[in-house]
């Protein structure tokens, strides 16, 4: 495996149908699920690292994001990528862009609404990121589901020939979904996080048994979070999937989408509902049988 700074090196090195996936680091087995699904079906598997300023608000936590790349590049090797594309600063935004990817109308509910200029700064750095590898195809986790919303019109919109690919939810052994920011949580704030889950695996079990209204799906995933002390629901949210719209009733493919503070740290969930033979399917993801790797250390 090549670890490169540059553009012009991940390009030359690439051979076949390259598939990407990209990441802010301190990785954990949501993004090693991403590596495997590019590795079956490329024949160069490039991994970007890069904590991009563009979509962190100042008030959030840019400096504090984990960063290690020497365990990232370890456990990319192990998961059989090719490159990893770790490039500084000044390659990613060589001056201050004047140009910035607006995505609108499925920007502006649920994130978008909460943390303006967020989805500006993600479209922007995955246009550039799409731009200078030049994939066939990029592997997104549906934990962020509003972004792959948002990245798979800014592909079809830019006409970008790239094709989106996004994977389940995986979670740790109790339900949290995972995410980097899972590393921030201390005890009793990991107890809490708990109640996120619980909601979405509440959500799956009444969409199973037939519910299909917005506003009673919205208080089942609400419900387990308002119960508990020490962490605040920012929404709890029933979205097309297309259009990241709020919808009433589960009449299309869906995302009931969560999300809240818990001290310092935001987290988010979410289940995807999709139609199979007239019915509605669930996807609560995919649970860990063990301790993720996220809390192992290089
Ligand atoms: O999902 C992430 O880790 C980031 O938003 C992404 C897509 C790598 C862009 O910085």
């Amino acid at each position: 495996m090549k670890i490169v700074q540059t553009f012009a090196e991940a390009r030359e090195l690439a051979g076949g149908r390259v598939g990407f996936v990209p990441t802010m680091g301190y990785l954990h087995e949501g993004h090693i699920s991403l590596v495997d699904a590019a590795r079956r079906e490329s024949d160069t598997v490039t991994v970007s690292i890069f904590v991009n300023p563009l979509q962190f608000a100042p008030s959030e936590d840019l400096a504090s994001y984990p960063r290690d790349l020497d365990r990232d590049v370890a456990l990319v090797e192990a998961a059989g990528a090719d490159i990893v594309f770790a490039p500084p600063l000044a390659e990613m935004y060589p001056s201050d862009p004047l140009t910035r990817v607006t995505v609108s109308d499925v920007t502006e509910t649920m994130e978008g609404a909460i943390r303006p200029g967020h989805f500006d700064g993600v479209a922007t750095v995955v246009a550039k990121l799409f731009a200078g590898i030049a994939p066939d195809a990029a592997y997104f986790g549906r934990k962020d589901a509003q972004q792959l919303v948002t990245v798979r019109r800014m592909t079809a919109d830019l006409s970008f020939p790239i094709h989106i690919v996004g994977s389940p939810i995986v979670r740790e052994s109790d339900g949290l979904a995972l995410s980097s920011r899972n590393t921030y949580l201390n005890r009793d704030e990991r107890i809490a996080a708990r109640s996120l889950s619980t909601g979405m695996f509440a959500v799956a079990a009444a969409v199973r048994g037939g519910e299909r209204s917005g506003t009673v799906l919205e208080q089942i995933a609400a419900g387990p979070v308002d119960a508990e002390p020490g962490i605040d629901l920012d929404y709890a949210t029933l979205a097309d999937q297309e259009s990241a719209a709020t919808i009433d009733a589960l009449d299309r493919p869906a995302f009931l989408a969560v999300a809240a503070r818990v001290g310092r740290t935001r987290l988010l969930d979410n289940v995807h509902i999709d139609p199979d033979g007239g019915d509605w399917v669930p996807d609560e993801g995919i649970r860990l049988d063990t301790t993720s790797i996220l809390y192992r250390e290089a």
